[in-house]
């Protein structure tokens, strides 16, 4: 199922890249897998019942015989334990049936309950269940900071995604991360928002270390836009309320606006009411960052985390973006991951990440660097 869903997503590159032959033939594999699967599992199921009736029969028939021949048994009396017994048999039938199920639910059982296990190990809040209104959105005074962090993928055979990361974020300020694809950038707004989990080192958020806590709370203060963000098959007004149940039509306006959404979804013939598709597919890549960025807004978020979520706009529109950030610089904490110049030109501190490590912190108005290993290679961009 997983595998058809992923084809069906991918439809378009599949019939671009003429792939429809080879797609075809790994359904039919798959098709003809479940087939022979499901064929094994009646052969297994019949003949295991045929085992059981040759082998009722027999034991039926050896009871006979020897209380006829050997006990000396009269007719009647064998007769009326075989209807005793045939009164009895389905009795008999039925617990070997629920037996049988048991059996055969068991490994699925076994497997539900590891996942559930893991699950709860995976917990973030214990006494969990904390509703979103009872977490008050964190206010963040002196900052946050990365103390040594380091991280590494499960299965990615000892490389280090981060390694001996160290950085001051202040509040209030513009924060801009760049470097190559790759250089562990996503990884490491992943770290701050407490995603993930370092494997040495901290993030203090203003001196206390990130836990279940003041986790929540953290989380509830950010507006994040992922690197491929996600909308879901509804009307564009469906897709901002997801955020913020209460907003107002001025609101929602207000948000599409700073987002340079406004116009497009004026343009529409439903506006608001507009249905997107499935991920918000009737939608252009530029359109529908706009449109999250729009929605991370809408919170009101007292930190912005921005990943690469300019990078499908023209030019216009990132400027009118740009400008609308820079508005909101001194309001609010922005993390800004970017590839273009453009977009970091305002920036208070530029920290640049090369394949997993601090190549450089710039600070604005101040050259120079801050805890790189390899000051060298330090970068002034924008
Ligand atoms: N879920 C993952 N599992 C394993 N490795 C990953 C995963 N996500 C990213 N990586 C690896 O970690 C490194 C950093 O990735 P990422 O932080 O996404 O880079 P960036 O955002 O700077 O382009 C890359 O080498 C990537 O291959
Ligand atoms: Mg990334």
């Amino acid at each position: 199922m997983g595998g058809i869903t992923d084809q069906l997503n991918g439809i378009k590159d599949i019939k671009s890249n003429m792939l429809e032959a080879s797609r075809i033939r790994w359904l039919e594999d798959w098709s003809e897998r479940i087939g022979g699967e499901r064929l094994e599992h009646t052969r297994i199921r019949m003949n295991s019942q045929l085992c059981y009736k040759l082998a009722a029969s027999v034991i039926i028939g050896c009871f006979i015989y020897f209380s006829v021949v050997s006990f000396r048994m009269q007719g009647e009396q064998v007769l009326l334990i075989v209807l005793i017994f045939s009164r009895l048999w389905p009795r008999f039938i039925g617990i070997q049936a629920n037996l049988q199920q048991i059996a055969a639910a068991v490994p699925a059982f076994t497997a539900l309950r590891e996942l559930q296990k893991e699950c709860f190990d995976a917990t973030e809040i214990s006494g969990g269940g904390a509703a979103e209104h009872d977490v008050k959105p964190l206010q963040i005074a002196s900052g946050i900071e990365c103390r040594n962090l380091s991280f590494r993928y499960e299965g990615s055979a000892g490389a280090y995604a981060l390694r001996g990361i160290q950085l001051h974020i202040r509040p209030k300020e513009m924060t801009a991360i760049v470097g190559p694809s790759g250089a562990g950038k996503s990884t490491l707004v992943d770290i701050l928002m407490g995603l993930l989990q370092p494997e040495s080192g901290q993030v203090m958020i203003d001196g206390q270390p990130l836990t279940g806590r003041n986790l929540l709370s953290l989380r509830r203060s950010i507006g994040y836009v992922p690197q491929d963000p996600l909308l879901f098959n509804g009307t564009i007004r469906d897709n901002l309320l997801m955020m913020e149940p209460h907003a107002t039509e001025e609101e929602l306006y207000e948000a599409l606006h700073f987002a340079a959404a406004g116009e497009f979804v004026a343009r529409l013939p439903q506006g608001l009411d507009t249905m997107i598709g499935d991920r918000g597919i009737r939608l252009s890549g530029g359109e529908r960052q706009r449109l999250v960025l729009a929605r991370a807004i809408l919170r009101k978020p007292s930190i912005l985390v921005l990943d690469e979520a300019t990078s499908a706009l023209d030019m216009e529109n990132e400027a009118k973006i740009q400008e609308a950030l820079d508005r909101l610089k001194g309001h609010m904490t922005l993390i800004i991951i970017a590839h273009r110049p453009s977009t970091i030109r305002n920036a208070d501190q530029v920290i640049t990440l090369e394949q997993g490590r601090l190549a450089g912190i710039t600070q604005a108005g101040k050259e120079g660097t801050a805890g790189a290993e390899t000051p060298q290679s330090a970068r002034v961009v924008g």
